[in-house]
């Protein structure tokens, strides 16, 4: 294998770990946890997921505020999930079954009672004041500029600290001070967090927010954009929604960030096949695709939130997946992903009356044989829904709780996740959507993932073949061939509710044969291509042979 082969062609698990496995009967997941269950996820047979890395949402010491996006202590572990030896047991176990394990980092900013923080604020002299970001009042005691927090129910993205009189900025919660990366002590101390996890034998990171860090050093105002809600006067809080209008101008994508990654990716090519993934949450596909840097200098991976946003339209995936191939650098690889910790389920996202759960079954299908590394979402391969959680057990300040409930393991009352009550209640449905319930189902959801990851692993075009979409398929498909030396795959997905039938052009092939269908029913076999038909909301991989002429 080449190095840089398993962050290009494996599958990554995303586990969040509060909510995946808990092994001390306390109600939160924690470290011990994920390790007891590493053979569900590989243990080198079909009968397992077969994912080949996985990714785990922090778990150092926080006060929690944002559930560990508030880091208080970057090379440690929190008690909630376990110790350090714990950690090692992780990856000892993981590397064991031939698992990487991509760890996340925070370099944004940290919690407000990380000691850095303690000391920045304790006077305006402090040898740490400038690790932070903080500013002086406008005149009549305003914030220092109109930026606004990430969160809308956080307000403005600075507070007044009446001790030293001065502002601090935090992108999200008051409670996550903004770093201040142009101080080069910020950049050696962060460096040295990455050479920590490294030496432990971590094989990756996933970087947050990794399009802020570096902002106007002038502090200027973002340009205002009215959206006509009074909560939202300057347009920040639906930045998401306005891409491209500039309203962000000032306080994200700015220049020296990229220079912040290419120290990053210095450190990392000083080890042996590492890497680095970054949630870079710009809607803007030109943006998105400049954190790359030269292919070979920046980020290794950049998750796409291009491709997640899109509506259940095949035009709208294939636009994304296919402006998005034009604009990469050369030997950049892209990173698609369909749901995480901060965003809506696919089986409750792309629901309309009901078939959501068929949809998530061909959002799976595209996920696994698209161009790119597929990152998947804990509980996706079960089909779990968005949970329903009551307004008496909302914890999350941004609404994130229904997509961080508990894994569904099995039909107890616990969902086989912890003994206790678990920190966010058990979705519905858990009864029927479970491992246990779902491992010997052939038609069952894991059932579909599990074909389709050991199916990838054993396809040299889905793993690393090339890519080329079919514009002509008809409308409600999006269709696409992979293609390696020896070997051509058709995947053909529709979006829509009725069958279609599609007489393949001669050229793309003289011979089919069904490999994968969505359709639990639909078994493989030999099928010609002037006949294929595809169900409503099913997807299937073909394998053509040569093409005519
Ligand atoms: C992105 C993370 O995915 C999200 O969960 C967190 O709240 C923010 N960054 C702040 O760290």
């Amino acid at each position: 294998m080449t190095r840089g082969d398993w962050w290009r062609h494996g599958v990554v698990y995303h586990i969040y770990p509060r909510s995946f496995a808990d092994s001390n009967g306390d109600g939160v997941g924690d470290l011990a946890g994920i390790t007891s269950r590493l053979d569900y996820l590989n243990d080198g047979t079909p009968a397992s997921l077969g994912v080949d890395a996985v990714w785990l949402s922090p778990f150092y010491p926080s006060p929690m505020d944002d559930f560990g996006y508030d880091v208080a202590d970057y090379t440690g572990v929190d008690p909630l999930f376990g110790t350090l030896a714990d950690f090692d047991r992780l990856v000892a176990g993981a590397h064991a079954r031939g698992i990487r394990v991509i760890v996340d980092l925070v370099p944004n900013h940290t919690s407000d009672r990380h000691p850095w923080f303690l000391e920045s604020r304790a006077s305006r002299d402090s040898p740490k004041r400038d690790w932070y970001v903080w500013a002086d009042s406008r005149p009549g005691g305003a914030p220092p500029n109109n930026w606004m927090s990430a969160f809308p129910r956080a307000g403005p993205a600075w507070s007044f600290d009446h001790r030293t009189g001065q502002w601090y900025l935090h992108s999200f919660l008051p409670q996550q001070a903004d770093l201040n990366w142009w101080n080069p002590e910020v950049r050696r101390a962060m460096d040295e967090v990455v050479r920590f996890w490294l030496d432990r034998g971590v094989d990756g990171f996933r970087i947050d927010v990794a399009h802020r860090m570096a902002r106007d050093p002038e502090l200027r105002d973002n340009p205002v954009v009215a959206v006509g809600d009074p909560d939202d006067p300057t347009g920040q809080a639906r930045a998401i929604r306005l891409a491209g209008t500039g309203v962000k101008l000032f306080d994200e994508d700015w220049p020296e960030v990229h220079e912040i990654l290419r120290g990053f990716r210095r450190t990392l090519d000083a080890y042996h096949d590492r890497m680095a993934v970054g949630e870079v949450y710009l809607l803007d596909l030109r943006k998105l695709a400049r954190y790359y840097g030269s292919g070979q200098d920046e980020l290794h991976l950049a998750h796409n939130f291009v491709f997640l946003h899109q509506p259940w339209k095949p035009e709208a995936f294939r636009s994304v997946v296919d402006e998005y191939a034009a604009l990469l650098p050369p030997d950049a690889w892209p990173a698609h992903f369909l749901g995480n910790h901060d965003h809506s389920r696919v089986a409750s996202r792309y629901d309309e009356g009901g078939n959501g759960p068929a949809r998530a079954r061909v959002a799976a299908m595209m996920l696994l044989s698209l161009w790119g590394t597929p990152f998947l979402y804990y509980g996706e391969e079960i089909g779990m829904l968005d949970g329903q959680v009551p307004g008496d057990r909302v914890v999350d300040v941004d609404g994130r709780d229904p997509e961080r409930t508990p894994m569904q393991w099995d039909a107890s009352p616990g969902a086989g996740f912890s003994s206790a009550a678990p920190w966010l209640p058990v979705g519905a449905g858990a009864e029927r959507v479970n491992v246990a319930a779902e491992r010997d189902d052939p038609t069952s959801m894991l059932s579909l993932y599990r074909r389709l990851i050991w199916y990838r692993k054993g396809s040299a075009a889905l793993r690393w073949g090339g890519y080329r979409s079919l514009p002509d398929a008809p409308a409600s498909l999006y269709a696409f061939v992979r293609e390696a030396p020896g070997e051509r795959l058709l995947v053909a997905l529709n979006f829509g509710g009725e069958p279609v039938r599609w007489a393949l052009d001669p050229g793309l092939g003289d011979s089919s044969r069904l490999e994968l269908s969505t359709d639990p029913a639909r078994r493989p076999g030999p099928l010609r291509p002037a006949e294929l038909v595809v169900g409503p909301d099913e997807g299937v991989i073909l394998q053509l042979g040569q093409p005519l002429g």
